[in-house]
């Protein structure tokens, strides 16, 4: 099968077709998500938080996202596969963020970095861009800014605002980003974002009229329960599946009832026996 280009994407906004995207963090996922056709696979910076149990996605690393971008890569083989850039691997001068892109290329395997921000990042995602890394952006709520936006809240309700939005999301057209996420904004200013745009708006929490929409996995699937944000959809109720189930496990092996001969191997009597003897 060929994996997804940023043509084949750009193609859907063209078209009208609606792009999904969702992220993954490992082979497994990477595998179930990529069969049921999802379109973009991103390897978000959520990890810190959904895997590896930080408050929030400051601390993770360059090491930690390699580390979950090759499973992901080696897991999908349609969805085009985009590794999110931590914080401080882009912020300190377009060289630095340069190599960290690049690393994300050349180690992990993946086909696009994303990095957080507007008119600030918009020269650095130049740099990245015109280097070859096809580059996703992120307006809106971007979480790596969580303690200067004083909180998880929506953007872009005032006029002035909102027109600053609409600025970010252009100069990152221009900078030659191929696709921006919109992240915890009002309906009615992605849609303009999204009708301003010539490349496609993916949403989270910013609507319906987006180009198309992002999940993380944990969300969908009630991974993750220390915050349900109100955009997330839950599609099944994974924790309250797998718990009784390890609790059946636990109860088995404690009263004896697993592993059964069906689990077990045998050996041949003869074996025994000369063991007996001696
Ligand atoms: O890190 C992430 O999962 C993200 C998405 C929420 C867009 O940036």
């Amino acid at each position: 099968m060929t994996r997804l280009t940023i043509r084949d994407i750009q193609a859907m906004k063209d078209k009208g077709e609606k792009i999904v995207m969702v992220t993954a963090y490992e082979y497994t996922m990477a595998q179930i998500v990529d069969a049921a056709g999802v379109d973009l696979v991103l390897v978000g910076d959520t990890l810190g938080m959904v895997v590896l149990g930080y408050d929030s996605t400051l601390p993770v690393t360059m090491e930690d996202m390699l580390h979950h971008i090759r499973p992901v890569v080696r897991g999908t083989q349609r969805a085009l596969v985009i590794g999110d850039m931590p914080f401080m691997s882009y912020q300190v001068n377009a060289d630095e963020a340069l190599r960290n892109a690049g690393r994300f290329m050349q180690q992990g395997g993946c086909q696009a970095v994303k990095l957080e921000g507007g008119r600030t990042v918009a020269e650095t995602a130049r740099r990245i861009a015109e280097a070859g890394i096809p580059v996703m952006g992120h307006i809106g709520l971007t979480p790596q800014s969580v303690h200067a936006f004083g909180g998880f809240r929506v953007q872009g309700r005032e006029v002035e605002a909102a027109r600053s939005l609409i600025d970010d999301a252009l100069s990152l057209q221009d900078a030659g980003c191929f696709a921006v996420v919109l992240e915890l904004m009002p309906a009615a200013l992605s849609v303009l974002i999204s009708k301003k745009l010539r490349v496609p708006t993916i949403g989270i929490g910013a609507g319906a009229g987006c180009d198309g929409q992002v999940q993380v996995f944990h969300d969908m699937l009630g991974l993750y329960r220390e915050f349900t944000p109100k955009h997330a959809k839950r599609y099944v109720d994974l924790s309250e599946i797998i718990r009784p189930a390890f609790a059946k496990y636990v109860d088995e092996v404690r009263r004896g009832d697993f592993p059964t001969e069906k689990e077990s191997f045998k050996m041949d009597g003869a074996v025994i026996e000369a063991l007996k003897e001696r």
